[in-house]
Formats: C-alpha cells, sequence, structure tokens
C-alpha cells in the first residue's frame, strides 16, 4: 500500500484515486498524525507527501518527522511535498517562482526510475508560489521547465523524489505513468486488477439505508448528470423507496424541465415538477456576493426538500449528486482544504437537516461518475452530456440576479450553444456558457452609441473537473459567436473570450 500524507492539498484525494485505477492500494493520512506506527507496519511499501497552500518557512506549516527518511521507504514528494523534503533535508525553498497552468518539462536524467518510458519532452501542470532553489545533499535535478530549473528531483540511492508539477492533475501528461512508474519500478508493488466494484457501492447503501431506519427516499434530480447516476445506483437496490423531484429553480436552461419526465423513464421513476421560480427570485433579491448566492440557492432547495418530503408518509432521506471536487471545493473534506466556494449541495446546505443525506457519488470525479453511468447502460445523451450546476445562471450573473437578466442570459446561452452544436462542437467540448459581466463598455450600432454590458464566453476543456483548458475554438466560430451576439442583443456592448485555465482560474466566474 501507499501511504499519502496529506498536507491540504486540492488534488490530495486525486492522487489516492489515479493510484487505485493503477491497481494500486493507497490510503490517505493526516501530516497531523503520528506516523510511526502506520509506516513501520509492513503494509506500507511507499510514501507520497501531497501538495499543500501552506509555505514551508510560513509559522504553522504542516511539517513532518525528520524520522520518516530513516524507514528505507521510497518517498515522492508532489508541489508542497517536494519542498518539504529539500526544506528538511537543509536544501532551501524560497517564493520567488509562481507558475500556475501548463509548463513544458525537460528531462534531464533520461535513466532515472521515475521517468522511465516517458518521453523527454512534455506538458505539465504547476501551482506553485515557492520553489527549491538549493539541493539537499545527495540529491540531483531530474527534470526543469524553462522557468524552474528544480522542476524534479531526485536521490536515487535512498528512492527519495520531488515533482514539483502535480502528476496527479489529468492535464499533466504521462502523469499516470510517472505515479505507476513510482508504485511499480520505484516501490516494486505489482498492481492488482481494478480495485473499484460497483456492486459494493449499492450494497452498502442498502445497509446505511437498513441501518438508519428505513423509510421513503426523496432524490433531488436536476436533470444532470451526477444526480441522474446517483438515483440509477440507489435504484438497484431501493427503487420502489423513491421519489425524485425536480425543483424548478429557474436558474437553468428551459429544456431542462421538458427533458426530466423522459429521464427516468427506464426505470419507471416519475419525477415531481416543483415551481419554485418566484422563490428563488425572491431569496436571491439584492444579492450580489458569490458565496451568499450560493448558500442562499443550497438552502432554499433544502427547504422545498423537506416541504416535500412532509408530504410524503415516512420520508426520511434525500439523494443528492454531490461529486467530489463539490467536496473539496467547498472545503468539506477529510483533509479540510482551503474553501474555494461553497458547491450549493455541500457548503451550501443548512447547519441542520431533517432528511438524511445518501450521495453515493461522494467520493467520485465526474469521468468516473461518467463510467458508472455507461455501466449502467445511461443513455449517451445523459452521459456525455454537459454538466450544469445547480445554482445555474445565478452563478454566471455577475451581481443581482433578477427576472430580466436571467432572461438575458438564457437566450445568449441559447445562441451561443446552438452556433457550436452547428458546428459539431458542443458535444467535444466540456462545458460552454456565457457570463453577464456587470462590466459596461461603449460601443457604436447603427451610428449610435451603446453603453452596454460585457459578455464573457466561457469554453473548456475537463475530465475530472480538477483541471481545465480553454477550447481553442476555431477563430471562425468565435467570430461568428461574437458578432450574432452583438447583433441580436442590443444591451451587449461587447464579447470576450476567457482564455484562463483551471488552476488557477476555477470554471464557474464566481
Ligand atoms: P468550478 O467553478 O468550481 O466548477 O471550477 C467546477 C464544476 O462544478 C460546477 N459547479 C457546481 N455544480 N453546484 C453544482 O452542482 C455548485 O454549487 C457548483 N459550482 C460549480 C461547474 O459548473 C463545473 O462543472
Amino acid at each position: 500500500m501507499i501511504i499519502i500524507v496529506d498536507f491540504g492539498s486540492q488534488t490530495t484525494h486525486l492522487i489516492k484515486r489515479r493510484l487505485e485505477w493503477l491497481g494500486f492500494e493507497a490510503k490517505i493520512v493526516s501530516s497531523k498524525e503520528n506516523l510511526n506506527s502506520i509506516l513501520k507496519s509492513d503494509l506500507c511499501r511507499g510514501i507520497i507527501l501531497s501538495g499543500g497552500p501552506s509555505s514551508v518557512y510560513e509559522k504553522n506549516a504542516p511539517l513532518i518527522d525528520k524520522k520518516i527518511f530513516d524507514y528505507k521507504i521510497p518517498i515522492l514528494g508532489i508541489c508542497y511535498g517536494m519542498q518539504l523534503i529539500a526544506y528538511l533535508l537543509d536544501g532551501q525553498v524560497t517564493s520567488h517562482q509562481r507558475e500556475y497552468g501548463p509548463q513544458n518539462l525537460n528531462i534531464i536524467d533520461k535513466k532515472s526510475h521515475l521517468f522511465k518510458n516517458i518521453p523527454s519532452k512534455f506538458s505539465v501542470w504547476m501551482s506553485h508560489g515557492d520553489q527549491v532553489v538549493k539541493l539537499p545533499k545527495n540529491f540531483k535535478i531530474i527534470a526543469s521547465t524553462e522557468k524552474l530549473k528544480e522542476a524534479a528531483i531526485e536521490n536515487d540511492l535512498k528512492k527519495i523524489y520531488g515533482v514539483q508539477f502535480h502528476p496527479e492533475i489529468y492535464h499533466t501528461e504521462n502523469g499516470s505513468e510517472i505515479l505507476k512508474n513510482f508504485a511499480q519500478n520505484i516501490c516494486a508493488i505489482a498492481p492488482k486488477k481494478n480495485i473499484f466494484q460497483i456492486e459494493n457501492l449499492i450494497e452498502k447503501i442498502k445497509n446505511e439505508w437498513l441501518n438508519q431506519g428505513k423509510g421513503k427516499i426523496i432524490s433531488a434530480v436536476s436533470g444532470g448528470i451526477d444526480s441522474t447516476v446517483a438515483t440509477f445506483i440507489v435504484a438497484k437496490a431501493l427503487k420502489k423507496e423513491i421519489i425524485p423531484i425536480f425543483v424548478d429553480s429557474g436558474l437553468l436552461r428551459e429544456e431542462t424541465k421538458n427533458k426530466i419526465k423522459d429521464i427516468f423513464k427506464s426505470v419507471d421513476l416519475k419525477p415531481k415538477i416543483i415551481n419554485a421560480r418566484k422563490i428563488f427570485l425572491k431569496k436571491l433579491k439584492g444579492v450580489v456576493d458569490p458565496e451568499k448566492k450560493r448558500k442562499i440557492i443550497g438552502k432554499t432547495y433544502i427547504e422545498i426538500f423537506e416541504k416535500e418530503a412532509k408530504k410524503i408518509k415516512n420520508a426520511k432521506f434525500l439523494i443528492q449528486g454531490t461529486i467530489y471536487s463539490d467536496v473539496v471545493e467547498s472545503g468539506h473534506s477529510d483533509n479540510k482544504s482551503a474553501v474555494i466556494k461553497s458547491h450549493h449541495n455541500v457548503g451550501g446546505l443548512p447547519k441542520k437537516m431533517k432528511l438524511k443525506l445518501i450521495e453515493p457519488l461522494r467520493y467520485f470525479y465526474k469521468d468516473e461518475v461518467r463510467m458508472i453511468g455507461r455501466f449502467l447502460n445511461l443513455p449517451k445523451e445523459i452521459v456525455d452530456a454537459q454538466p450544469f450546476p445547480g445554482p445555474g445562471f445565478a452563478i454566471r450573473i455577475i451581481g443581482e440576479v433578477n427576472k430580466k437578466r436571467l432572461d438575458l442570459i438564457k437566450k445568449i446561452d441559447e445562441v451561443l450553444n446552438n452556433i457550436l452544436k452547428k458546428h459539431n462542437l458542443y458535444e467535444k467540448i466540456f462545458q460552454s456558457f456565457p457570463i453577464l459581466t456587470g462590466i459596461k463598455s461603449t460601443a457604436v450600432k447603427g451610428d449610435g452609441r451603446v453603453y452596454g454590458e460585457v459578455i464573457g464566453i466561457r469554453i473548456y476543456e475537463s475530465t475530472d473537473i480538477m483541471s481545465a483548458s480553454w477550447a481553442k475554438i476555431p477563430y471562425e466560430v468565435l467570430n461568428e459567436i461574437a458578432q450574432e451576439i452583438n447583433q441580436k442583443f442590443s444591451q451587449v456592448s461587447r464579447v470576450v473570450y476567457d482564455i484562463s485555465t483551471k488552476p488557477p482560474s476555477t470554471m464557474e466566474w464566481e
């Protein structure tokens, strides 16, 4: 087994997942735990020190006992983990060179076991403010980027390695191979056949339901992949208990409401539709702070579900399609990583809830949810559909959400996505949407001055949501999008294309 020592990174859990898909067992332990007994056991064959938001020199930075280097167990430090190795072994770390997003990595030592069977140049993803500037004794540089000499280091004899980039991030090319090299070649662990079994998940849900006193299960369906797959999984064991409810908040795409009934036909479930458009608009009136918006939306959804539950005899449970990226960004993971944004279904939930949550996908990433969806034979249109966030257009309208602005963004969204569909691009990308930026700028339309709104366009590629790159849409298509939006909407003054990667920029603007 590989022990992953967690220093609070957004992607610690992703390291575990990548290893598991490769067939290696992994366990996350907090850096605050006493690691001696874990590391002494025969089970531990390799150690990964995760990334984290701290700086090794800062007061209260999470450190680790130096004894870790005496166990003769191979160690791989990732980002903060690498800086920690350097710091603890008398190297030097400074906050000199910030890097976020893609960088080209050049392998310097092609014989390094970490880079076995890997091309000598490839793209890696960075997300760091600090860097190693002086190597500890007996370490050497094994890879560099143009800006960063010490991008990967090793002490081959002691089997201690450090990478400044994130091999666990999907966008890092050869990332899985690097983790595999560490586990298989350096730690000498033989991979097992796929560790994950969906039958176990179904069994676990049924047992929890039995142990928590049974009862009817409301399913919060949104028409999206996560809540659909979550409902289908629970239906495998407890179909007769499920009552799907679609809360029509008015914040989602209009087509969703029409599609919702068909989605569950194959399992004979008929979602009840609740029109809550006025309630949401009322609660969002005057609210501009993104975190407040998210929390209001999360709370309003739950209030409606609880009100509905009262009408159903013995309703005790609520299925939510929460996935791990929602959990980690909301700062609710086991490692209490930083709050990036409160996803409506996690950080946006009220403190006290009457319904008990069933979240079958809480520890899965988007690409895994899609795999499970395929395994459950869900139609392609659902499995491959663009994700749409629960708070919907509310977090794409900067500033106050009102009916006028909601109507406008929905219309612009339709124009944008129809153009992408016409060019067969819509299905190929991860998400595409406009943003009402709230910024005004000057335009001249028909010889008259227009002081109108700047519309942002976000189109990007991703798999597991933890990283994303902007889509390289052909210029002609971008031109068509800008022209059409500018022409159709008199209140728009210009259209801008967002070319930010995640990290650092999250996918949604709020
Ligand atoms: P960010 O903006 O966090 O988005 O990079 C990652 C993915 O999550 C979606 N998203 C949400 N989904 N509730 C959801 O159900 C939320 O509160 C929420 N916030 C963001 C976003 O659309 C993207 O797919």
